[in-house]
Protein backbone atom coordinates (compact mmCIF):
# COMPACT_ATOMS: atom_id res chain seq x y z
CA UNK A 1 0.00 0.00 0.00
CA UNK A 2 2.92 2.50 0.82
CA UNK A 3 4.56 1.51 -2.10
CA UNK A 4 1.22 2.35 -4.33
CA UNK A 5 1.11 5.86 -2.55
CA UNK A 6 4.32 6.77 -3.63
CA UNK A 7 3.84 6.44 -7.24
CA UNK A 8 2.95 9.04 -9.53
CA UNK A 9 -0.20 10.14 -10.76
CA UNK A 10 -0.41 9.57 -14.98
CA UNK A 11 -2.22 12.69 -16.52
CA UNK A 12 -2.62 12.30 -20.54
CA UNK A 13 -3.55 14.73 -23.58
CA UNK A 14 -3.30 15.36 -27.10
CA UNK A 15 -1.15 18.46 -26.10
CA UNK A 16 -0.91 21.10 -24.00
CA UNK A 17 -4.30 21.45 -22.96
CA UNK A 18 -4.29 19.01 -20.46
CA UNK A 19 -1.93 20.86 -18.91
CA UNK A 20 -4.49 22.87 -17.44
CA UNK A 21 -5.65 19.95 -15.58
CA UNK A 22 -2.65 18.94 -14.26
CA UNK A 23 -1.79 22.74 -13.00
CA UNK A 24 -5.07 22.16 -11.02
CA UNK A 25 -4.19 18.88 -9.90
CA UNK A 26 -0.76 20.36 -8.75
CA UNK A 27 -2.86 22.90 -6.70
CA UNK A 28 -5.34 20.76 -5.05
CA UNK A 29 -2.26 17.51 -4.37
CA UNK A 30 0.87 18.99 -3.88
CA UNK A 31 2.10 16.42 -2.49
CA UNK A 32 1.51 14.03 -5.68
CA UNK A 33 4.18 13.50 -8.44
CA UNK A 34 2.85 13.45 -11.91
CA UNK A 35 4.00 12.27 -15.07
CA UNK A 36 2.15 14.02 -17.99
CA UNK A 37 1.76 12.63 -21.73
CA UNK A 38 1.24 15.37 -24.15
CA UNK A 39 0.64 13.75 -27.45
CA UNK A 40 1.39 17.04 -29.57
CA UNK A 41 2.62 14.77 -32.79
CA UNK A 42 -0.95 13.95 -33.46
CA UNK A 43 -2.44 16.63 -31.80
CA UNK A 44 -5.89 17.48 -33.02
CA UNK A 45 -7.57 14.91 -31.52
CA UNK A 46 -10.98 16.88 -32.32
CA UNK A 47 -11.28 16.25 -35.85
CA UNK A 48 -10.27 12.37 -35.38
CA UNK A 49 -12.07 8.91 -35.87
CA UNK A 50 -13.05 8.03 -32.32
CA UNK A 51 -12.00 4.77 -33.05
CA UNK A 52 -8.43 6.21 -33.97
CA UNK A 53 -8.50 8.21 -30.86
CA UNK A 54 -9.64 5.28 -28.51
CA UNK A 55 -6.35 3.49 -29.67
CA UNK A 56 -4.46 6.14 -28.79
CA UNK A 57 -6.02 5.78 -25.38
CA UNK A 58 -4.71 2.38 -25.01
CA UNK A 59 -1.15 2.80 -26.11
CA UNK A 60 -1.02 6.13 -23.85
CA UNK A 61 -2.73 4.08 -21.05
CA UNK A 62 -0.48 1.40 -21.39
CA UNK A 63 2.70 3.55 -21.51
CA UNK A 64 1.67 5.26 -18.16
CA UNK A 65 1.06 1.70 -16.21
CA UNK A 66 4.13 0.76 -17.53
CA UNK A 67 5.66 3.96 -15.85
CA UNK A 68 3.99 2.97 -13.52
CA UNK A 69 1.22 5.38 -12.27
CA UNK A 70 -1.22 4.18 -9.03
CA UNK A 71 -4.25 6.44 -11.32
CA UNK A 72 -4.66 7.76 -15.05
CA UNK A 73 -6.31 11.31 -15.54
CA UNK A 74 -7.33 11.11 -19.13
CA UNK A 75 -7.07 15.29 -19.32
CA UNK A 76 -8.85 15.61 -22.84
CA UNK A 77 -12.35 15.60 -23.28
CA UNK A 78 -12.04 14.02 -27.03
CA UNK A 79 -9.82 11.35 -25.63
CA UNK A 80 -12.64 10.58 -22.31
CA UNK A 81 -15.64 10.61 -25.04
CA UNK A 82 -14.03 7.60 -26.93
CA UNK A 83 -11.45 5.95 -24.96
CA UNK A 84 -12.50 6.10 -21.18
CA UNK A 85 -14.87 3.13 -20.45
CA UNK A 86 -12.61 0.84 -22.10
CA UNK A 87 -9.64 2.06 -20.17
CA UNK A 88 -11.52 1.19 -17.05
CA UNK A 89 -12.10 -1.95 -18.33
CA UNK A 90 -8.50 -2.54 -19.63
CA UNK A 91 -6.41 -1.06 -17.08
CA UNK A 92 -5.71 -2.73 -13.43
CA UNK A 93 -5.47 1.36 -12.02
CA UNK A 94 -8.71 4.04 -11.79
CA UNK A 95 -8.89 5.54 -14.85
CA UNK A 96 -10.57 9.25 -14.39
CA UNK A 97 -11.79 11.47 -17.26
CA UNK A 98 -12.91 15.07 -17.46
CA UNK A 99 -16.53 14.77 -19.06
CA UNK A 100 -18.05 13.55 -16.15
CA UNK A 101 -16.65 16.21 -13.56
CA UNK A 102 -17.22 18.30 -15.98
CA UNK A 103 -21.21 17.56 -16.29
CA UNK A 104 -20.99 17.63 -12.54
CA UNK A 105 -19.75 21.44 -12.16
CA UNK A 106 -22.49 22.71 -14.90
CA UNK A 107 -25.50 20.76 -13.22
CA UNK A 108 -24.67 21.96 -9.90
CA UNK A 109 -24.42 25.77 -11.41
CA UNK A 110 -27.17 25.65 -13.45
CA UNK A 111 -30.05 27.83 -12.30
CA UNK A 112 -32.31 28.09 -15.43
CA UNK A 113 -31.56 24.33 -16.19
CA UNK A 114 -30.05 25.23 -19.53
CA UNK A 115 -26.46 24.51 -20.05
CA UNK A 116 -24.61 25.11 -23.11
CA UNK A 117 -21.22 23.03 -24.06
CA UNK A 118 -18.17 24.07 -26.31
CA UNK A 119 -15.87 21.04 -27.37
CA UNK A 120 -14.57 19.38 -30.61
CA UNK A 121 -16.29 17.75 -32.95
CA UNK A 122 -15.23 14.30 -31.60
CA UNK A 123 -16.95 15.41 -28.30
CA UNK A 124 -20.02 16.75 -29.45
CA UNK A 125 -20.77 14.24 -31.71
CA UNK A 126 -19.76 11.25 -29.38
CA UNK A 127 -22.98 12.80 -27.26
CA UNK A 128 -20.95 12.44 -23.74
CA UNK A 129 -21.55 15.70 -22.15
CA UNK A 130 -25.72 15.48 -23.05
CA UNK A 131 -25.45 12.02 -21.61
CA UNK A 132 -23.58 12.85 -18.60
CA UNK A 133 -25.70 15.69 -18.01
CA UNK A 134 -29.11 13.32 -18.06
CA UNK A 135 -27.49 10.88 -15.75
CA UNK A 136 -27.01 13.45 -13.05
CA UNK A 137 -30.10 15.63 -13.76
CA UNK A 138 -32.98 14.72 -16.55
CA UNK A 139 -34.66 18.27 -15.90
CA UNK A 140 -31.13 19.85 -17.42
CA UNK A 141 -31.39 20.32 -21.07
CA UNK A 142 -27.97 20.57 -22.81
CA UNK A 143 -26.90 22.86 -26.25
CA UNK A 144 -23.81 21.43 -27.77
CA UNK A 145 -21.73 23.62 -30.35
CA UNK A 146 -18.29 22.09 -31.69
CA UNK A 147 -15.63 24.86 -31.58
CA UNK A 148 -12.78 23.09 -32.96
CA UNK A 149 -10.87 26.41 -34.46
CA UNK A 150 -10.73 27.62 -30.69
CA UNK A 151 -8.40 24.88 -30.16
CA UNK A 152 -6.08 26.29 -33.27
CA UNK A 153 -6.41 29.79 -31.70
CA UNK A 154 -4.85 28.64 -28.39
CA UNK A 155 -2.17 26.84 -30.07
CA UNK A 156 -1.48 29.82 -32.48
CA UNK A 157 -1.96 32.36 -29.65
CA UNK A 158 0.65 30.50 -27.23
CA UNK A 159 3.33 29.88 -30.36
CA UNK A 160 3.20 34.09 -30.89
CA UNK A 161 3.63 35.35 -27.83
CA UNK A 162 6.50 35.02 -24.88
CA UNK A 163 4.70 36.91 -21.88
CA UNK A 164 3.18 35.45 -18.75
CA UNK A 165 -0.23 32.97 -19.46
CA UNK A 166 -2.31 35.50 -17.43
CA UNK A 167 -1.56 38.43 -20.01
CA UNK A 168 -1.60 36.45 -22.66
CA UNK A 169 -5.20 35.07 -21.43
CA UNK A 170 -6.71 39.04 -20.48
CA UNK A 171 -4.75 40.45 -24.00
CA UNK A 172 -5.09 37.44 -26.49
CA UNK A 173 -8.83 39.15 -28.00
CA UNK A 174 -7.02 42.13 -27.89
CA UNK A 175 -3.59 41.60 -29.83
CA UNK A 176 -3.41 38.42 -31.41
CA UNK A 177 -6.55 37.33 -33.15
CA UNK A 178 -8.85 40.42 -33.17
CA UNK A 179 -11.01 40.44 -35.04
CA UNK A 180 -11.07 37.37 -36.47
CA UNK A 181 -11.42 35.56 -32.59
CA UNK A 182 -14.49 37.56 -32.53
CA UNK A 183 -16.28 36.35 -35.68
CA UNK A 184 -15.06 32.61 -34.44
CA UNK A 185 -16.50 33.11 -31.08
CA UNK A 186 -19.62 34.89 -31.97
CA UNK A 187 -20.21 32.14 -35.30
CA UNK A 188 -20.00 29.44 -32.03
CA UNK A 189 -21.51 31.08 -29.28
CA UNK A 190 -24.60 33.35 -30.29
CA UNK A 191 -26.44 29.98 -31.00
CA UNK A 192 -25.45 29.37 -27.42
CA UNK A 193 -26.77 32.36 -26.06
CA UNK A 194 -29.86 32.68 -27.92
CA UNK A 195 -30.72 29.63 -26.16
CA UNK A 196 -30.57 30.90 -22.70
CA UNK A 197 -27.99 29.09 -21.59
CA UNK A 198 -26.72 30.57 -17.82
CA UNK A 199 -23.82 27.90 -17.65
CA UNK A 200 -21.23 27.31 -20.49
CA UNK A 201 -18.83 24.24 -20.14
CA UNK A 202 -15.63 24.59 -21.83
CA UNK A 203 -15.56 20.90 -22.52
CA UNK A 204 -11.71 20.78 -24.41
CA UNK A 205 -9.32 21.26 -21.83
CA UNK A 206 -7.51 23.71 -24.25
CA UNK A 207 -10.47 26.60 -23.28
CA UNK A 208 -9.62 27.62 -19.92
CA UNK A 209 -6.98 29.28 -22.17
CA UNK A 210 -9.00 31.34 -23.42
CA UNK A 211 -11.57 31.73 -20.88
CA UNK A 212 -11.27 35.59 -20.56
CA UNK A 213 -12.19 36.21 -24.09
CA UNK A 214 -14.71 33.86 -24.39
CA UNK A 215 -16.20 35.31 -20.71
CA UNK A 216 -16.67 39.01 -23.16
CA UNK A 217 -18.66 37.23 -25.76
CA UNK A 218 -21.55 35.31 -24.05
CA UNK A 219 -21.31 38.25 -20.88
CA UNK A 220 -21.50 38.37 -17.20
CA UNK A 221 -24.26 36.41 -16.40
CA UNK A 222 -23.47 32.84 -18.17
CA UNK A 223 -21.25 31.15 -16.40
CA UNK A 224 -18.27 29.35 -17.37
CA UNK A 225 -17.37 25.77 -16.50
CA UNK A 226 -13.74 24.29 -16.79
CA UNK A 227 -13.47 20.72 -15.56
CA UNK A 228 -10.47 20.76 -13.89
CA UNK A 229 -11.37 21.89 -10.18
CA UNK A 230 -13.87 19.11 -10.32
CA UNK A 231 -11.69 16.71 -11.87
CA UNK A 232 -9.00 17.01 -9.43
CA UNK A 233 -11.72 16.94 -6.55
CA UNK A 234 -12.47 13.64 -7.67
CA UNK A 235 -9.09 12.39 -8.04
CA UNK A 236 -8.38 13.07 -4.14
CA UNK A 237 -11.71 11.71 -3.45
CA UNK A 238 -10.46 8.19 -5.61
CA UNK A 239 -7.25 8.51 -3.91
CA UNK A 240 -8.45 8.94 -0.39
CA UNK A 241 -11.06 6.43 -0.48
CA UNK A 242 -8.00 3.66 -1.61
CA UNK A 243 -5.56 4.92 0.96
CA UNK A 244 -3.48 6.02 -2.08
CA UNK A 245 -2.80 9.98 -1.43
CA UNK A 246 0.89 10.86 -1.27
CA UNK A 247 2.42 11.17 1.94
CA UNK A 248 3.54 15.08 3.04
CA UNK A 249 6.71 15.29 1.57
CA UNK A 250 9.00 18.80 0.14
CA UNK A 251 9.52 18.16 -3.81
CA UNK A 252 7.27 15.34 -5.55
CA UNK A 253 8.41 14.37 -8.83
CA UNK A 254 6.88 15.89 -11.68
CA UNK A 255 8.26 14.33 -15.16
CA UNK A 256 6.67 15.15 -18.69
CA UNK A 257 6.67 14.20 -22.14
CA UNK A 258 5.53 14.78 -25.04
CA UNK A 259 5.61 12.93 -28.53
CA UNK A 260 6.35 15.80 -30.17
CA UNK A 261 9.32 18.76 -30.22
CA UNK A 262 10.58 18.68 -26.89
CA UNK A 263 12.16 22.50 -26.69
CA UNK A 264 8.73 23.94 -27.42
CA UNK A 265 6.82 21.65 -25.13
CA UNK A 266 8.80 22.89 -21.89
CA UNK A 267 8.68 26.66 -23.29
CA UNK A 268 5.09 26.71 -24.07
CA UNK A 269 3.93 24.18 -21.29
CA UNK A 270 5.79 26.22 -18.45
CA UNK A 271 4.00 28.91 -19.37
CA UNK A 272 0.51 26.84 -18.99
CA UNK A 273 1.75 25.50 -15.65
CA UNK A 274 2.83 29.01 -14.02
CA UNK A 275 6.30 27.04 -13.26
CA UNK A 276 8.73 25.07 -15.02
CA UNK A 277 8.28 22.11 -16.29
CA UNK A 278 11.95 20.96 -16.68
CA UNK A 279 13.24 19.11 -18.93
CA UNK A 280 10.68 17.02 -21.02
CA UNK A 281 11.68 13.62 -22.82
CA UNK A 282 10.10 12.49 -26.11
CA UNK A 283 8.14 9.45 -26.73
CA UNK A 284 7.96 8.41 -30.17
CA UNK A 285 4.46 7.58 -31.38
CA UNK A 286 6.21 4.03 -33.35
CA UNK A 287 7.03 3.30 -29.52
CA UNK A 288 3.66 4.06 -28.21
CA UNK A 289 2.11 1.87 -31.25
CA UNK A 290 4.28 -0.96 -30.28
CA UNK A 291 3.24 -1.49 -26.39
CA UNK A 292 -0.51 -2.68 -27.03
CA UNK A 293 0.03 -6.33 -26.63
CA UNK A 294 -2.11 -9.75 -27.35
CA UNK A 295 -3.80 -9.64 -24.20
CA UNK A 296 -4.75 -5.98 -24.53
CA UNK A 297 -6.47 -6.50 -27.88
CA UNK A 298 -8.34 -9.78 -26.50
CA UNK A 299 -9.35 -7.74 -23.53
CA UNK A 300 -10.87 -4.99 -26.33
CA UNK A 301 -12.85 -7.70 -28.04
CA UNK A 302 -14.13 -8.84 -25.00
CA UNK A 303 -15.25 -6.10 -24.32
CA UNK A 304 -16.67 -4.74 -27.24
CA UNK A 305 -18.59 -7.86 -28.08
CA UNK A 306 -20.07 -6.87 -24.59
CA UNK A 307 -21.65 -3.60 -25.48
CA UNK A 308 -22.80 -4.83 -28.71
CA UNK A 309 -24.81 -7.72 -26.37
CA UNK A 310 -26.38 -4.80 -24.26
CA UNK A 311 -27.03 -2.30 -26.94
N1 LIG B 1 -7.66 19.00 -25.37
C1 LIG B 1 -8.55 18.27 -26.24
C2 LIG B 1 -9.91 18.07 -25.55
O1 LIG B 1 -10.06 18.33 -24.35
C3 LIG B 1 -8.84 18.95 -27.55
C4 LIG B 1 -7.73 19.27 -28.47
C5 LIG B 1 -7.68 18.36 -29.66
O2 LIG B 1 -8.53 18.47 -30.57
O3 LIG B 1 -6.78 17.54 -29.66
O4 LIG B 1 -10.84 17.64 -26.19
Amino acid sequence: MSETRSLPIGVFDSGLGGLTVARELMRALPSEAIVYLGDTARCPYGPRDPAEVREFVLQIGTWLTLQPVKLIVIACNTATAAGLSLAQRVFDVPVVGVVEPGARAAVQATVNRRVGVIATVGTVQSGAYSRAVRALDAGVTVFSAAAPRFVDVVEAGLRMDDGPIEDWMSQISEVFVRPSFYEIARDYLDPLKRAGVDTLVLGCTHFPLLSTAIQQVVGPDVRLISSAEETAREVAETLAARGQLAAETGRPGRAFYTTGDPGEFERLGSRILGRTTGPVDTVSVAKLGALVGGDMRAAVIAFDSEEETCA
